[in-house]
């Protein structure tokens, strides 16, 4: 049957194991794998703006020896004439897979079900499951292992990053912590969801008001802007709430002196995060990025397989 990866828990923690450990393999020898020879060809749409995410598909896709087609719904009939199941039945005949960033949930589950290609979510406002593989890759990679790390996670909790974070940082058995004012808290579905998986992983999930409670000796530490796209009119109201949970140089003195800051950018220097910060010896944020090609290519090729 096909896969399709529209959140972080549509994968078993063994599968995730399974597509990073491919990752790392791939990053190894970025030539070597190529399903896509032909060229066949993969669709990666955008409904919102995207520089990493647009880059590092159309790159990875052209690594495995694919075609990337990039669509901007603006002028696509998708999402004003015709609705994602149609969409996707006329893509299916001609492309390996869809890539899709939007706004809803709910399109992209329509468009899986509608589907017998793989439907990757590139970003939406409940989920960024593509960037939670590239962090858990680059925190590998920093720390050697997933298991048992904790991480704290600084900001708005409802957006797109935490409630991945929950969801990945659960099935990689992590202890995650977000940090958020109460009335930005994740989803409790999705926590409920997290916490039924780190039950099983050995992981543990904490939500709280108080970042310094977040962060105290935590091997990983994360934030991500206050202000995510389809939220701009917020922006003076979000400023104004989110101040006390910027990542500055005395919030990160309080997790591990070995801590790593991640930040799947773009970065809000001076909001979120202090520039001594995500400029500083402790940010991993340029391999992160990097890491997004690694990891997308690995898990088209994990869904491919399994197409
Ligand atoms: N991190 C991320 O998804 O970046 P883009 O919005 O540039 O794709
Ligand atoms: N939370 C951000 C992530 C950007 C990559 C947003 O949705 O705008």
């Amino acid at each position: 049957m096909t896969r399709h990866f529209l959140r972080d828990d549509d994968i078993t923690p063994a599968e995730q194991h399974e597509i990073l450990d491919l990752a790392v393999s791939m990053k190894a020898a970025r030539w070597d794998k190529r399903p896509l020879e032909g060229p066949e060809t993969v669709a990666v749409i955008f409904d919102k703006s995207s520089t990493r995410t647009r880059v590092s598909f159309a790159v990875g896709i052209a690594d495995l020896g694919g075609q990337p087609l990039i669509i901007s719904t603006a002028n696509s009939q998708l999402g004003g004439k015709e609705t994602p199941s149609d969409t996707a039945r006329v893509l299916e005949r001609m492309v390996a897979a869809i890539v899709w960033r939007t706004y809803g949930q709910e399109g992209l589950e329509e468009m899986a079900r509608g589907t017998t290609v793989p439907v990757v979510n590139a970003l939406s406002d409940d989920f960024h499951p593509c960037q939670l593989l590239a962090d858990l890759l680059t925190i590998r990679e920093h720390k050697g292992a997933l298991a048992g790390l904790s991480l704290a996670f600084l900001g708005d909790g409802g957006s797109n990053m935490a409630q991945s974070y929950a969801l990945a940082g659960a099935t990689a058995g992590m202890n995650v912590s977000i940090a958020c004012p109460a009335e930005f808290s994740p989803a409790p579905s999705v926590i409920g969801d997290a916490r039924a998986i780190a039950e099983k992983t050995g992981g543990s999930i904490h939500v709280m008001e108080d970042p310094a409670a977040a962060l105290q000796g935590v091997d990983v530490v994360v934030t991500d802007t206050w202000v995510s796209m389809g939220k701009e009119d917020e922006k003076a109201e979000r400023v104004a709430t989110f101040g006390r949970y910027q990542v500055d140089a005395e919030k990160m003195a309080l997790a591990s002196p070995e801590a790593i800051f991640l930040h799947c950018l773009p970065a809000d220097r001076g909001f979120e995060v202090a520039p001594e910060v995500i400029d500083g010896p402790q940010s991993v944020i340029w391999d992160e990025s990097e890491n997004r090609l690694h990891a997308q290519k690995a898990l088209l090729v994990w869904l491919l397989e399994r197409a």
